[in-house]
Order: C-alpha cells, then sequence, then structure tokens
C-alpha cells in the first residue's frame, strides 16, 4: 500500500482547517475518490464501505501495520487493531473495538479485517492449540453468517442478530480462547420478509447445496418458491452456484470447528423440518359430530416429514399443532383445541423458536469448541481480551416493529457510551498530564435513552406492564398508555399527541426521534412478541425428541405442565439486561471505535451520496467529536516521538540535544519556532493545540529533509572513497559527520541504500 501524498486529503479530521460539515464532507469525499476510505478522527476510524475489492487487505498490508504505531502509516483498520493489540499486550489491559454504523455501512466487513489481522500477526511459534484457536476464530464468521445474516434491502448480507465475541490472549499475546455473545436474532424472518428480502441464508443454501440424496431424505425439492418460508426471497437468489459453493463453505467451518457429521445432519434436518412446518395450513372441520371450532390439518404428510425430521412421534406433533394442554386447577389436565387461527399462530411460534434454538445452539456450540483449555491464572498469569463489537446497525423500514425498536435502542445505547468514553478518556488524559481543560457541549442522548429503558416509565417497562395485565390488553391500549406517560417527552410523539401530522396512523404508530433520525413504530404485535410465548406442549415434544442435538436445545421441556413457573421475562427485558451487561462491559475495558458510513443506499462502487454521508456524519457525531479532540488538543504526542519527528528542524536538537530532558528539548524546539504559545506541556507528552501549528512543523522538517538524505549520500560517498583509499584508517568515523539517531541507534554507519533508508526512517 503506498504512502500518501497532499492529494489524498487530510488524513485526520482533526487536522481540517476549520470544522465545518462542509470541509468535513469534502474531504472524505475527496479521499473516497483516491480510493482512501479510512481516515482517523485522533484515535477513531472513519471508514466508508467501498463496494468493491480495494488492494487494501492480505499478507503484506498486514506486515505494514505490524508493530506500528497508529499514525506511522495510512489510516486502516489494520491500525486500529494494532493498536488494540498492542496497548493489551503492553500494559496487560482488556480493550475493545466498536463497529458501528447503519446497516450496510461494512461493520461485518471490517470485523472480519480486524480478525484476520489478530490471526495473521499471532502465534510465530505455531502451537497447535493456539493455531486451532485462531482456525475456530476464523470460521465461526462464516457459520454464524449463515444462519443469522439474510439479503435485507438496504444490505444483501445483513447481520440479523448482534455479535460481540471476546478473543482471549496468554502473557504471550497469542490467543488461547474466545467466546461469543449474541443479541436478539430477528427471528420473526423466518415467516415473513419484507418484499426484496430473504429468510436466513442457511435455507436457501440447503435448498440449493445439498446433493439430491440428502434432499430426498429430507423430503425438499430444489426449489425455494415451494415453501411458505422461502418463497417471497425465492427469485432473490444468489447464482445457484454461489448459494452452492456458500453451503460447501459452512459445511467444511462447521468441519473445522469440531461438528460431528451427526450434528451437522440434524442442523440439516432441523431446517427441513421448519420449512415444511410452514407449510402446514389448518382447516376448519364443518362435518356433523365434530365440535364447532375443531380444526385439522390439510395436507397430513407434512406432518408426517415434520415427526420423522424432529425424531418425535407422529401423534405427538399432531396433537401440538392442534390443541394444547392446559393445568385446570390442581393437577387436572385439559386438552383444549385451538381454532385454525390458534392452530397458525402456534405453528409459527413454533417455527421460529425452533430456528432461534438452532441458532443459540450452533453459538453455544462453537463457544464450547472455543472455550479456553486447561488455563490456571496461578500458572498461566491472567488472560487478557480483545472483544470485537459487531452489531445490527441502527435502522429504518416503512414498517418498523419491534425488532427495529429493539435494534435502534441498543444505537442508541452505544451511541451513548461512544458519547461517555470518548469525553472521559479525553479528560482522563489531560488529568493524568496535568493540563486544564475546558468541556464542550455535544448532544448528549441520555435522554432518549432513558425514554426506553426508565424503570416503570420507560416504553420497556410501559409494554411489560400490558403484557402482565390480566385481560384482553390490546396493542391499542399500550399505545395509549404511552401516549399518557410520555405526552410531555421531548423525543416522542404519536398522532394522537400530534393530531395533525397525517404521517402517523392513529391507535397504531409513535415516533421516537432519535439520535440517528425520526422513526415511526407501529405497535401492532408489540405485546406478542415481547411475551414471546410458545404453548409449553411444543417444549415438551422437542425435547421428547430422539434425536441428542435436537433434544439438547429444549432443556426446559422436561418441566412438568402443573409446575407453577414465575411468569419468564419478556424479550424487550431480556434484551435491554444484555445491552446493560453489555455496555457495562464495553466500558471496563479500553475502547477502539470504527465508525462506518454507508456511501450510497445502491450498494454500488465510487458512488458517494454527498447527502446521505452527511446524515450520518451528523448523526454519529463525528463533528463533534473533531470539536472535542480539538478543544482540546489537535495532537498530542510523546516528547521522544515528537523530538524524533521535528529535531532536524532546530539547532538545538538536530543531532541530538544536550538539554537537562525531553521535554525541555521540545520547548527549545518550540521556541525556535515561535510555537511555544500554542501548545500545553504534560507530563510525558507535548499537547499541541491547534493543527497550523503542526502544519508548520511538518513543513519545516519536509524543506530540511532532502537536505538531510544529500548529506547522507555526501557521507556514504567519502565513506566509500576513503575505504577504497584505506580500508582500515583509523581516523575516519561517521560519527563525526553524522550522529546516531538517540531512537533507534540508525547510522552508526552509513549504509549501501542509505538515502532510501534515511527517507523511510525519517519521512
Ligand atoms: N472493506 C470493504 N471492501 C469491499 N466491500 C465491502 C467492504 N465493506 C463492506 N463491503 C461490501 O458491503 C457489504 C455490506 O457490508 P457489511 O455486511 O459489513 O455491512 P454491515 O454494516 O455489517 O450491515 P448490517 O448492519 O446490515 O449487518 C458487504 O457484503 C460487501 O459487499
Ligand atoms: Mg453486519
Amino acid at each position: 500500500m503506498d504512502e500518501e501524498g497532499p492529494d489524498c486529503g487530510k488524513a485526520d479530521f482533526v487536522l481540517l482547517d476549520q470544522v465545518t460539515m462542509e470541509d468535513f464532507m469534502e474531504n472524505l469525499k475527496l479521499r473516497f475518490e483516491k480510493g482512501r476510505i479510512y481516515t482517523y478522527i485522533g484515535e477513531v476510524l472513519v471508514s466508508v464501505n467501498p463496494y468493491q475489492e480495494l488492494p487494501l487487505y492480505g499478507p503484506e498490508a498486514i506486515a505494514k501495520y505490524q508493530g506500528r504505531e497508529l499514525y506511522e502509516r495510512p489510516p486502516h483498520l489494520y491500525a486500529v487493531a494494532n493498536a488494540a493489540y498492542r496497548a493489551m499486550k503492553r500494559r496487560s489491559r482488556d480493550t475493545c473495538i466498536v463497529i458501528s454504523g447503519e446497516s450496510g455501512a461494512g461493520k461485518t466487513e471490517a470485523s472480519k479485517h480486524i480478525m484476520q489481522y489478530i490471526a495473521a500477526v499471532t502465534n510465530p511459534s505455531q502451537r497447535a492449540e493456539v493455531e486451532r484457536v485462531k482456525d475456530v476464530l476464523l470460521k465461526s464468521t462464516c457459520v454464524l453468517e449463515a444462519f443469522g445474516n439474510a439479503r435485507t434491502n438496504r444490505n444483501n448480507n445483513s447481520s440479523r442478530f448482534g455479535k460481540y465475541m471476546d478473543i482471549n490472549f496468554d502473557f504471550k499475546g497469542d490467543p488461547v480462547g474466545g467466546h461469543i455473545h449474541s443479541y436478539l436474532l430477528e427471528k420473526s424472518r423466518v415467516l415473513k420478509q419484507h418484499v426484496g428480502e430473504r429468510n436466513f441464508h442457511a435455507f436457501y443454501q440447503v435448498l440449493r447445496g445439498c446433493e439430491d440424496s440428502q434432499l430426498e431424505d429430507l423430503h425438499l425439492q430444489r426449489n425455494p418458491a415451494l415453501y411458505s418460508f422461502t418463497r417471497q426471497g425465492a427469485g432473490l437468489n444468489p447464482l445457484d452456484s454461489d448459494e452452492r459453493s456458500h453451503h460447501q463453505a459452512v459445511m467444511e467451518a462447521m468441519r473445522v470447528i469440531g461438528f460431528s457429521p451427526e450434528e451437522v445432519d440434524s442442523v440439516r434436518r432441523i431446517l427441513a423440518a421448519i420449512l415444511h412446518l410452514g407449510n402446514i395450513e389448518f382447516v376448519e372441520m364443518e362435518e356433523s359430530g365434530l365440535e364447532q371450532g375443531h380444526v385439522a390439518v390439510a395436507e397430513v404428510v407434512l406432518v408426517d416429514h415434520v415427526a420423522e425430521l424432529t425424531a418425535t412421534p407422529r401423534e405427538s406433533v399432531m396433537r401440538c399443532l392442534l390443541s394444547r394442554t392446559v393445568a385446570s386447577g390442581g393437577r387436572e389436565l385439559i386438552e383444549k383445541g385451538h381454532t385454525a387461527a390458534e392452530a397458525s399462530y402456534a405453528r409459527d411460534a413454533c417455527a421460529k423458536a425452533v430456528y432461534q434454538r438452532l441458532f443459540e445452539w450452533v453459538v453455544n456450540r462453537i463457544n464450547c469448541v472455543m472455550e479456553p483449555r486447561g488455563r490456571d491464572p496461578r500458572r498461566d498469569g491472567k488472560d487478557t481480551v480483545i472483544g470485537v463489537l459487531d452489531i445490527y446497525g441502527f435502522e429504518v423500514f416503512p414498517v418498523n416493529s419491534f425488532e427495529q425498536f429493539c435494534i435502534n435502542y441498543c444505537n442508541e445505547k452505544l451511541q451513548q457510551l461512544f458519547i461517555q468514553l470518548i469525553l472521559k478518556q479525553e479528560q482522563e488524559e489531560y488529568e493524568r498530564e496535568g493540563i486544564a481543560w475546558q468541556s464542550v457541549d455535544y448532544f448528549n442522548n441520555a435522554t432518549i435513552v432513558d425514554l426506553v429503558e426508565r424503570p416503570h416509565r420507560g416504553v420497556l417497562a410501559v409494554l411489560d406492564e400490558a403484557c402482565s395485565a390480566a385481560g384482553t390488553i390490546t396493542d391499542r391500549i399500550f399505545l395509549q398508555s404511552l401516549d399518557t406517560h410520555h405526552r410531555h417527552h421531548a423525543h416522542y410523539t404519536s398522532r394522537q399527541l400530534c393530531p395533525t401530522d397525517k404521517t402517523m396512523e392513529f391507535g397504531r404508530d409513535f415516533r421516537i426521534k432519535h439520535y440517528a433520525g425520526d422513526v415511526t413504530y407501529s405497535v401492532e404485535g408489540f405485546i406478542d412478541k415481547n411475551r414471546d410465548h410458545l404453548f409449553q406442549d411444543f417444549k415438551r415434544l422437542l425435547y421428547n425428541s430422539s434425536d441428542p442435538t435436537l433434544r439438547a436445545m429444549w432443556p426446559d421441556g422436561q418441566q412438568d405442565i402443573t409446575e407453577v413457573t414465575k411468569r419468564p421475562l419478556t424479550a424487550g427485558t431480556l434484551f435491554k439486561n444484555s445491552m446493560v451487561a453489555l455496555v457495562e462491559n464495553l466500558a471496563s475495558k479500553e475502547p477502539f471505535y470504527v465508525r462506518c458510513i454507508k456511501p450510497n443506499e445502491d450498494k454500488v462502487a465510487a458512488k458517494l451520496d454527498e447527502g446521505h454521508c452527511r446524515h450520518q456524519v451528523e448523526y454519529l457525531g463525528l463533528l463533534e467529536n473533531v470539536r472535542v479532540r480539538r478543544a482540546g488538543f489537535a495532537s498530542r504526542q510523546p516528547y521522544p516521538r515528537f523530538l524524533l519527528r521535528y529535531k532536524m528542524t532546530c539547532e538545538y536538537t538536530w543531532p541530538n540535544h544536550l538539554l537537562g530532558s525531553d521535554r525541555a528539548a521540545a520547548s527549545a524546539l518550540l521556541e525556535q519556532h515561535g510555537l511555544q504559545g500554542d501548545v500545553a506541556f504534560g507530563h510525558t507528552k507535548l499537547f499541541i493545540r491547534s493543527p497550523q501549528t503542526l502544519v508548520t512543523l511538518e513543513q519545516s522538517r519536509a524543506r530540511l529533509i532532502p537536505i538531510i538524505v544529500l548529506l547522507l549520500q555526501k557521507t556514504w560517498d567519502l565513506d566509500k572513497t576513503m575505504h577504497a583509499g584505506a580500508p582500515n584508517s583509523p581516523t575516519y568515523s561517521p560519527q563525526s559527520v553524522v550522529s546516531p539517531c538517540d531512537q533507534c541507534g540508525f547510522l552508526p554507519t552509513p549504509a549501501p541504500h542509505l538515502s532510501s533508508v534515511q527517507a523511510n526512517h525519517f519521512v
């Protein structure tokens, strides 16, 4: 990868002459046009999705970043991965890399590059156990994407779950294990997708990728249009051959991770069972003799398939589909027949739950394999961790439901963390270095987070209350309750509260002004999705399967129906708890941020839609980020590093200073340039307030470099001549002409490739 010239714009937005949206966008655009998709804001990396393969990755590029400081090379994900890795290794601190941005902005791709970097730079001694862990880490992504990603209108490979992966390192800095936390899979996608979208990849991969004989065993045909759950996305498949190769890659990845052939077979059978389940329809029976409302399955052979594939008795499957068992006081059990609508509801709930359990089982199975093995902190020292967070981005659809509400709430939480940590970090650094600091105004989205999660009154609490209330509380009543609680909240509105706003529907919609924009949510289905109810009969059915893999997914099916159980936590509360825990976890680590930007809505290369990007820059708070960073100081550098870079610009510091400390030397250098008024001296670092000061220093340095190179070349020539004339001349010493660098000892004797080495060394 070549270095950057001035025609590539500023590699750090902090160096902009003025912090205006125009200047920011101009720099972003200029860099994007030059294929520079990465730019810093201090230590935060801004990344624009290029939607094309760029020659930025791979072993050669990795080698360029390995062991370097953040600013030594052009901005890159590898530099951030390296910084997180070095911070972890040097200071034994847990670090994390938080990747955020809207759907399709490139988060998952970024997380893969980060993992590849970490895998490439670790385990030089090729220890087998570490190699195994690295293999699993890398392969797990492919498997998780098959089960957790789907094509949406925003992104052909959209993550429909949140992922936080911890990688554990030993004291040598080699990965010895890992753990994946997954968050709220969008399971409603199993049943239904928006026009233009698909179900999870795994379904199509089975249909298109399995051998004929395998499909026959699964009673499937090679055509997604035949199955209700995959019909909508059937015409949107990538090439058949692609789907087949993806399927093969997933199978291979599962094998490498350590899924047994039996387990892989079970996974396939479960996917097939879900597809058959989706095709089951119910009809109301009207014949005499049967009680009113009795229903039957339209195509019973599908029940046979489901029973066979789930290794459960056919009659039990039928019973679960058509009725439910209820305990009526004491221990008496009654079987209550479903109406057709109830049966359809139960079937759908079952299909969603089976897929969700399958997904969670896959995650757990990978975790079992990645669990750090045989580690004893007394013997091996404490492991350190790098966490990588790749969570679903903020999203707005034409109709937004409970899932979007959770996803957007999650993004609010992460935005809040970003604000807090960026400010906190700055403040801490100034404090540590003994520098006075003035705070900067920024939009704090805490009020929106509070609107969602506040106990008793927040949207989630009001929803829980609606779910637990006796009687038939409807989504509409839930909405009324929200209106009552939040009528004065600046970030909440609804048609009831704003009758003239025709973009919302009465009794159905509410709107939240998120940090990233307004989203109108339809309350339809909120209560149902939050309750997330599945009849106990299904749980028991699947727990009693003779397939050990499927059975292991349903431990709660063991429970006796008459057991009085506490009301399970709702989906919303579980999600909230997991978010609170996630944020606490991230806050305890040293964070690195990657802020991804989606350049256009068409998923095409070389197109940067200015309005679209501007909006993201706004809501991601990137300008504020630059301001906070500069309000403070545009740049900070440890004294030795500062001197190494600029010492040639001052007679007191070139080639080496004789002052009492590096700090005194830096001070002398700045005074000579008349720049002392624009800096502050910390205990270990120099803080430079305005970018102009840096530019002045850089220019001065740039003027001198060619002269130094010339000088060194002359030295080399002189050396050659002297050696040719008097090979062992005792009087010659190169130091008499040029002294060695005090940082790395370079130049005790001139080298044959002097000018290029010297240039690289200083440039
Ligand atoms: N660095 C990159 N180089 C080339 N293409 C990229 C890069 N990053 C992203 N892309 C392209 O953009 C697509 C979307 O990226 P990605 O899946 O990482 O988005 P995301 O932010 O994870 O979205 P979601 O929130 O929907 O999961 C990728 O499938 C790929 O085609
Ligand atoms: Mg993703």
